[in-house]
């Protein structure tokens, strides 16, 4: 979190220090005299930005491989807003560098960067910030798993089936042996921690593992409380 702060300051302080130069060269009706001094400080400028924004991309790209899960409207037009960015980015060197009858259409193109840049940052540190989400939305989710745990014992009968229904093409119940990746779940509620994650064998966490995968596992997002009981009543018998 802390570095998604650094990394948007810096984004959003070069995104300014890039248009206050170029405005500065373009802009203004008097020639500056330190032209060439304000024309380096924005070519290092874009080059950091670049370098900073591809390594943001990099990161995110690396931790949506990780999670698989479907993109949120707020992610989408996060992730809009990044792929518009460095299109609209490589077109400007593109127009700079080769093709300069397109010159004029860069210094567009530079403010629309910016623009973006902060539609991006907008959509994520932004909003983390006014709503505090990370931790909070933590505590609300572990307090509804409690709550799930919690409630009413399941049905080991009903739990069975839906085991058989869902989980056991991957999942061995008399044995701990792996079956395509998948951990037997013999004896798991005997066991101090889970076998894959490692995460301490309690309700919470398994019913977390059904709704949020640690890794490979698809989610079953949409069982409902009852259901979520039902197989946790079964597995506690395995
Ligand atoms: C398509 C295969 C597949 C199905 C179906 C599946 N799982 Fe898994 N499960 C996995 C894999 C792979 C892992 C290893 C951890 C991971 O990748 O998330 C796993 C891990 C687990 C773990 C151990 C988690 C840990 O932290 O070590 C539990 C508990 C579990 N699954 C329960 C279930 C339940 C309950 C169902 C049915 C609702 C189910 N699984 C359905 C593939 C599957």
């Amino acid at each position: 979190m802390l570095l998604k702060l650094i990394l948007s300051a810096l984004l959003i302080v070069l995104s300014f220090v890039g248009s206050y130069t170029m405005f500065e060269i373009f802009g203004r009706q008097e020639r500056r005299k330190n032209m060439e001094t304000l024309k380096k400080i924005h070519r290092i400028n874009g080059r950091v930005f670049f370098l900073l924004f591809l390594i943001g991309a990099v990161a995110c790209i690396y931790i949506l491989s990780q999670t698989k899960a479907e993109l949120t409207a707020r992610t989408t037009l996060h992730a809009f807003s990044a792929v518009a960015i460095f299109l609209l980015f490589s077109l400007k060197i593109v127009f700079i560098k080769f093709y300069r009858q397109f010159y004029s259409y860069a210094k567009l193109l530079g403010i629309l960067v910016v623009l973006l840049t902060f539609n991006l940052l907008a959509f994520s540190t932004g909003y983390s910030l006014v709503t505090g989400m990370g931790d909070r939305n933590e505590t609300k989710q572990t307090q509804q798993l409690q709550l799930v745990a919690k409630s009413k014992e399941g049905s080991v009968e009903r739990g069975k089936k839906l085991f058989t229904e869902l989980c056991s093409s991957c999942h061995y119940t008399d044995k701990k042996d792996f079956k395509r990746a998948a951990p037997g779940l013999k004896g798991i509620f005997a066991e101090k921690n889970l076998p894959v994650s490692k995460k301490p064998v309690n309700t919470e966490n398994i019913i977390l593992q059904i709704k949020k995968p640690y890794k490979y596992m698809p989610s079953f997002n949409d069982l409902t409380d009852e259901q979520l009981a039902d197989l946790i009543a079964y597995m506690k018998t395995l």
